[in-house]
């Protein structure tokens, strides 16, 4: 017995050492070992993209070249310098396709983006690559940005929650994660030239929390600076980002690396705080002369150099024991199911009126699917051929997996017996039509968008569903009034026929698995626990840059202030469509009343409540905690988000949820005395199913 338990620990322990990353002080040796062998063309070397994906190695001192990757939701195929695919037409850069990260967020669960991040860098080592380029975590700030879907919705709070787990995860795989894009790049208008400014506290209570979480909880090894200008400085070129607040304040070990193609000045770059300079621009190229005829340091190409080295001993990739770095797999069955359950749980049960959902398989027969967005694919097909094809994917974010099942195919393989009929548009004269519909035993309608709308390098230019679809929906809803309504996208939409349709659905770019998942979830084998990491407004001029008419190219102030999101509709009174925090379940949860218990200092405040699953069936909810300040002294948001948890209850079962806060959970950034601060007084404790479905709450005076 004795011997079996050791061969356990044995193997357990080899496998958590090979696990972890390097620790700081022997990493920062190894650095400057290495570095005090090194020649300043070799220094300067290093620090400088030599192919679109790559750094150069030194291979008299043993470095090997640094590969970093995309994306966001997969390993990137393979591109040459040119953006040209490499492996067109085979499978050998293929790897599995995650949902995209709004998606990820939208399951409100941690636990998930924790295991998302050791999946993915697992992939990337397969693959050979030793950095992940994300995760992304700028704020939703209009729905319109083309790359919404590549990050993690409005809300800082969540964000960050999400954002570390998945970053942890990343890096216990001897991968380094690089948070991107800081800062302010929240739309991709005019992203290579816009300069924004904006007030002090929407820096620090919106736009910054989950860049420095990711700093200091996450520990991320990179970060990358964006493309935009901020107060007139090029994010790369911006000393106050860098060095101010990334190095100095928030105490940033790894390495700053500027987006691909950033840099506009070398100098200004260096000086400001940028320390690796991707492939497209080729400015770092003059810091050798820089440093020999004396304009530079040498010092401040050490500092950078040893950022550097200080990361590739962490993840492994020198010092002893790099032989042992972790090997990763790709295209596994761990991580095909894990695309799976992080698609199920990110689908939002928008509407359910009359209950119409979960559909019972054995009550369908006949089965009809409008709309071409149940059969679009939203990966890389693996035939694809060459050509330019940065674009294709949605840019950065594109994923070439082996397969993806479309809603339409996820649907036919879930009913194989079941006649599945599919309209991929709908044509007003066609007679049969209206008899298909109304003889159907479910109708489902697929909307929404595809990577033609958004994706990198613009922005939409309107939240109104493209090509005809609202007509189309409405078309279907007056035959069959109980159609059901699917919306597929990485962002909100507008839905002005809300009212017609009993049951929405909405899914999101949601990987290979996606036609699976979302089956699954509609014939009630997954109970439905998303919720969205974004409210949806009815019109686009309900949010507040666009009522403001603070959405600009070239020069842009965020004139709403910390007034983003939720906080905007909160104030302004405005209904949305769907709010944020919004997501049904097929089950009924009970909130229990809120119980608080706290340190005198206040430095521990603990929330419990109770909640109940009444229904017949397991499930999950998220239970969000908002925080409201009485009579603040300065303008502070209505409620803010600042605890939840997702917990899964059997049927009829009790568990007491605990969310913990502190002080600084009640802060706002004084602008007067430019740190946080919370003034005395009466805080309600806000508990429920959304940010307008409040159950519970409770005074507290601090
Ligand atoms: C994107 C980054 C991406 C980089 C490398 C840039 O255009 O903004 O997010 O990581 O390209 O592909």
């Amino acid at each position: 017995m004795r011997k079996v338990y050791l061969f356990f620990v044995l193997i357990f322990s080899i496998h958590t050492v090979s696990a972890q990353n390097r620790s700081d002080k022997e990493s920062l040796q190894i650095a400057n070992d290495l570095l005090s062998k090194m020649t300043l063309p070799e220094k300067v070397l290093l620090l400088h993209g030599d192919h679109i994906y790559s750094f150069p190695g030194i291979s008299r001192l043993g470095i090997p070249p640094f590969y970093p990757s995309d994306g966001p939701c997969a390993v990137r195929p393979e591109l040459t310098d040119a953006g040209h695919y490499i492996h067109a037409g085979d499978s050998a850069d293929c790897t599995t396709a995650f949902p995209t990260l709004s998606a990820l967020s939208a399951t409100w669960n941690p636990e998930l983006a924790n295991q998302f991040g050791l999946a993915i860098s697992s992939e990337l080592r397969a693959r050979g690559k030793d950095m992940y380029l994300g995760p992304g975590v700028n704020i939703m700030r209009t729905p319109l940005c083309g790359r919404n879907f590549e990050y993690m919705g409005e809300d800082p709070f969540l964000t960050s929650s999400v954002a570390v787990p998945l970053i942890t995860g990343v890096q216990q795989n001897n991968v380094s994660a690089c948070i991107k894009h800081f800062a302010l790049n929240n739309q991709e208008l005019d992203r290579q030239g816009v300069n924004v400014t904006v007030g002090e506290r929407a820096l620090h209570e919106i736009y910054f929390p989950a860049f420095e979480a990711a700093v200091k909880k996450g520990g991320t090894l990179g970060l990358m600076s964006a493309y935009n200008k901020f107060n007139g400085d090029w994010c790369s070129e911006n000393e106050f980002l860098l060095t101010t607040t990334l190095k100095q304040n928030w105490g940033f070990k790894g390495v700053v690396i500027s987006d691909w193609g950033a840099i506009h000045s070398m100098t200004k770059a260096v000086l400001a705080g940028c320390d690796l300079e991707s492939n497209y621009s080729r400015e770092y190229l003059k810091l050798e002369e820089a440093v020999t005829t004396g304009k530079l340091s040498d010092s401040l190409v050490d500092q950078k150099v040893r950022r550097l080295l200080f990361v590739y001993a962490k993840i492994k990739l020198i010092g002893p024991g790099a032989e042992q770095r972790i090997k990763g797999a790709v295209l596994t069955d761990k991580h095909k199911m894990l695309a799976r359950t992080i698609a199920e749980e990110s689908i939002v049960l928008l509407k359910n009126q009359g209950n119409i959902l979960p559909l019972n398989k054995t009550k369908i027969a006949r089965l009809v699917i409008v709309g071409k967005v149940a059969n679009a694919k939203l990966t890389i097909d693996i035939n694809t051929k060459g050509g330019c094809d940065l674009f294709l994917g949605g840019g950065s974010g594109e994923a070439k997996p082996l397969y993806e099942i479309t809603p339409l195919e996820g649907l036919r393989q879930y009913l194989p017996s079941a006649q599945v009929d599919y309209i991929d548009t709908v044509n007003h004269q066609d007679a049969g039509l209206m008899k298909k519909l109304q003889s159907a035993d479910a109708v489902l309608v697929f909307t929404g968008d595809t990577h033609v709308e958004e994706h990198e390098g613009d922005d939409r230019t309107d939240i109104r569903l493209p090509q005809g679809q609202d007509e189309m929906v409405r078309a279907i809803l007056a035959i069959q009034p109980k159609a059901i309504v699917i919306n597929q996208s990485g962002a909100p939409v507008a839905m002005p026929w809300v009212e017609q349709a009993k049951a929405i659905v909405q899914n999101w770019f949601n990987g290979q698995e996606t036609g699976n998942a979302l089956a699954r979830v509609l014939f009630g084998e997954v109970n439905p626990s998303g919720k969205l990491n974004s409210t949806f407004p009815k019109q686009l001029s309900d949010v507040a840059c666009h009522s403001m008419d603070a959405y600009k190219a070239k020069a842009e102030h965020y004139d709403e202030d910390i007034f983003v999101g939720y906080r905007w509709y909160d104030k302004q009174d405005i209904d949305p469509l769907f709010c944020f925090g919004h997501g049904l379940s097929y089950s009924t949860f009970k909130f229990g009343k809120i119980k608080i218990t706290r340190s005198t200092s206040n430095d521990s405040i603990k929330v419990t409540v109770p909640v109940t699953n009444l229904s017949d069936r397991a499930g999950a909810e998220v239970v969000q905690l908002y925080i409201s300040e009485a009579a603040p002294t300065v303008s502070r948001p209505k409620q803010e988000l600042k605890g939840f948890q997702k917990v899964q209850l059997s049927a009829h079962e009790t568990k007491e949820v605990v969310l913990n806060l502190t002080a600084k959970d009640f802060s706002y950034w004084s602008e007067t005395e430019h740190g946080w601060k919370h003034n005395a007084g009466t805080y309600e404790i806000r508990v429920g199913a959304s940010s307008r479905d409040i159950r519970e709450n409770k005074k507290i005076v601090l």
